[in-house]
């Protein structure tokens, strides 16, 4: 049995798609920099059925990142499913924004994407196809005030998904990306007002009212299952319709 790898499943919406990943049939690695974070989301998916194991591990660290996928390859078959999910998002005025910050937001936003993607890539070309997912934003569409290295990076990664769709097709990989609109997860601290936050979203979004962790990992059981077997190399917005690309 290959494996569904799922980093930064500590947050919300990794959370949401690790379990439903899980419910999908799939064995599960949650993985995270915040061990506290993946042995919840662990827990979660336990408690509903589901075969689980937490990795804590920083994305950034290109040697542990392999050492990961070597481990799941030798104990449990390989990986079969990548979701890229894992993000920071610190927000600093564009003018401001140093070196350090832009390396770091890259480091795990772009860097760790690629990393993952090519670790995983490696065994799902050996077994014959596989299924990777990168998850983005709706921020790649018009940026957002202080999140100009974020914006840059989930741009990047959605590049990074028509790229290895192009270059992975023809050993049977598919590879997506889901565009996440305005999720209440911990992301939304970054805003000042939480309720003039959400009168925002819901001025701005066709659906009037919230989306939840659950319908985006539909959209990512969806990119992952058989249903989606003719689709690589495309972004699916899941934003309640506030753009629509
Ligand atoms: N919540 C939203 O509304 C929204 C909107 C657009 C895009 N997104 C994207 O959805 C994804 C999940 O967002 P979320 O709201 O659940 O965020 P979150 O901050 O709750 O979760 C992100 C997780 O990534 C982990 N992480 C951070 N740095 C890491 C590293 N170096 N190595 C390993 N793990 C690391 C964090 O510990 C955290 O658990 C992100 O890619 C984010 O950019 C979210």
């Amino acid at each position: 049995m290959s494996i569904a790898v799922v980093t930064g499943a500590g947050g919300a919406l990794g959370r949401a798609i690790a379990r439903r990943l899980a419910a999908d049939g799939h064995a599960v690695a949650v993985v995270d920099i915040d061990t506290d974070a993946a042995e919840a989301t662990r827990k979660d998916v336990a408690a509903d059925g589901g075969a689980v194991r937490a990795w804590t591990l920083d994305l950034r660290d290109a040697a542990a990142v392999d050492e990961m996928f070597q481990v799941i390859a030798i104990q449990s078959g390989g990986t079969g499913i990548l979701v890229n999910n894992a993000a920071i998002y610190p927000t600093t005025p564009f003018l401001e924004v140093s070196p350090a910050e832009y390396d770091d937001v890259h480091a795990v936003n772009q860097r760790g994407y690629w990393l993952c993607a090519q670790a995983a890539g490696r065994q799902m070309a050996q077994a014959g196809g596989g299924a990777i997912v990168n998850v983005t934003s709706i921020v790649t569409h018009g940026g957002w005030d202080g999140l100009a290295s974020y914006a840059a990076s989930k741009g990047a990664a959605v590049s990074l998904t028509r790229a290895l769709a192009r270059e992975l097709g023809p050993c049977g990989i598919r590879v997506n990306a889901v565009s996440p609109g305005a999720f209440p997860t911990a992301a939304e601290e970054i805003h000042e007002d939480p309720a003039a936050y959400n009168r925002y979203v819901l001025d701005h979004q066709s659906l009037k009212r919230r989306g939840t962790p659950g319908e985006l990992a539909a959209v990512v059981s969806f990119l992952t299952g058989p249903d989606s077997s003719f689709v690589t190399g495309q972004t699916i917005e899941v934003n309640g319709g506030w753009v629509m690309a």
